[in-house]
């Protein structure tokens, strides 16, 4: 692989004068290690090419989007179809109604289905239409949890007040009395209970939801009239062909959804039962792309996809194959290696490793074998992924593993991630 990266060098120097910071958001590399590039060509299926023309093994599926692979021939195809017809026009195409037809027809606790852009308008309506419906304000959230970039829920305060953040209450996700306190807290006012399907929080273990905690969710919110919300943004379709909460049997009012619902294509929806209607009729949200014919077509392929394929049972052997796999090979290398979350959507962490230097060290070390892992927050497999794909990752990590053995006695502290030592 060449190991020249000017154009991504390039591009970067053009940013910085251009573009606040160079780059924002979770897309920015600004805390990978150095050698990952910020800017990509071009998506085909499981691979993505850099810049510089490198092509890597893709475990991010753009943090989530790509289900079935970049580019898809259908989904694609029937977008482009879409688009020909107009995308954006004075009011929506028929096809709002058949996607929420396909959306409630698939969601268990589903009787209705509003549509919008980002994640972050779907937990935003989510939060308003909870209100709405209990003409209460407080909410609660596990602490860590990411719900998207809006001021009452983006990770970092720069430009939010204290008074975006006001009525929320937060708990420790799984945690059985820190929920109960946090509801108690909120006395009479409890609007809603939020909630991840698992705990995918950003530098730490996933963990699977203790099914207790999610029951006693589910009867917090009935016993105070307050409405449960799952956010399967991240997740959605990943765990099962539903919400994920209904794995363990539990059916929240408002599941939140977006990325992967038309395989990257821009929608993200909001899907509520009908103990929710009322309060979701009553709030205004809309936005000038929301009702974009495309993106719809994209989802209606999608789900499509979703139906009738064993997309799923696919991505889980896949996904278990490369677990296996990895745990024999860091066993081998003499090394603690954490595989947290579902087998398709896992996060990789070393013991041992509190500014992530080993797992910056491995990171690379993958990267430069053409195989694009995180080092700290969870992946994702899709659907274009194939055996070959995931010897050809094995292969790296064997060789990422020694690389590894070799240098760890004097890796250098990850400077950019000092802040997570004093946590
Ligand atoms: C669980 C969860 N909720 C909400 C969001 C926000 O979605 P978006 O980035 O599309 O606004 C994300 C995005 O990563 C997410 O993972």
């Amino acid at each position: 692989m060449s190991g020249s990266n000017s154009v991504d060098r390039d591009l970067r120097r053009r940013a910085e004068a251009v573009i606040p910071g160079g780059m924002y958001g979770h897309q920015s590399v600004a805390l990978l290690p150095d050698d990952y590039p910020q800017f990509f060509a071009s998506g085909e299926g499981a691979w993505i090419t850099d810049v510089d023309g490198r092509r890597y093994l893709d475990f991010m599926c753009a943090y989530g989007p790509s289900l079935f692979g970049y580019a898809h021939p259908g989904i694609d195809a029937a977008y482009a179809r879409r688009l020909g017809q107009g995308d954006v026009l004075t009011g929506p195409s028929p096809l709002m109604v058949e996607l929420a037809e396909a959306m409630v027809a698939m969601v268990s606790h589903a009787d209705w289905a509003m549509f919008c852009k980002n994640g972050t308008d779907a937990t935003t309506m989510a939060m308003m239409a909870a209100r709405a419906q209990t003409g209460r304000k407080t909410i609660v959230l596990a602490r860590g949890a990411y719900h998207g970039a809006a001021p009452w829920c983006t990770p970092r305060p720069g430009g939010t007040t204290a008074e975006d953040r006001a009525n929320q209450v937060f708990c420790a996700y799984n945690d059985i009395a820190s929920l109960e306190a946090a509801v108690a807290s909120a006395g009479d006012d409890l609007a809603a209970i939020f909630a991840a399907p698992f705990r995918h929080d950003a530098f730490v273990d996933q963990a699977a939801p203790d099914p207790a905690y999610a029951r006693r969710a589910r009867d917090l919110a009935d016993e105070r009239g307050a409405m449960l919300v799952v956010d399967d943004v991240r997740a959605g379709f990943r765990v099962v062909r539903d919400c994920s909460w209904e794995a363990i049997g539990v059916r929240p009012d408002l599941s939140t959804w977006g990325k992967c619902i038309a395989n990257g294509h821009p929608i993200s929806a909001l899907l509520g039962n009908d103990r929710a209607r009322s309060g979701a009729a009553s709030i205004y949200v809309t936005g000038s792309f929301w009702y974009a014919g495309a993106a719809m077509a994209a989802g209606l392929e999608t789900l499509k996809l979703v139906r009738e394929t064993d997309y799923l049972e696919r991505i889980q052997t896949l996904g278990e194959r490369l677990r296996a796999g990895l745990a024999d090979r860091a066993s081998a290398a003499g090394f603690g290696f954490r595989q947290t979350g579902p087998a398709t959507m896992p996060l990789f962490l070393f013991d041992d490793d509190p500014d992530l230097r080993k797992g910056f060290c491995w990171s690379s070390a993958m990267l430069a074998h053409g195989v694009y892992v995180h080092p700290w927050h969870n992946m994702f497999l899709c659907a274009a992924m194939n055996d070959a794909d995931i010897d050809f990752a094995l292969d790296a990590a064997e060789q990422s593993f020694q690389t590894l053995k070799m240098q760890a006695h004097d890796l250098p502290p990850v400077e950019k991630l000092a802040f997570l030592a004093a946590r």
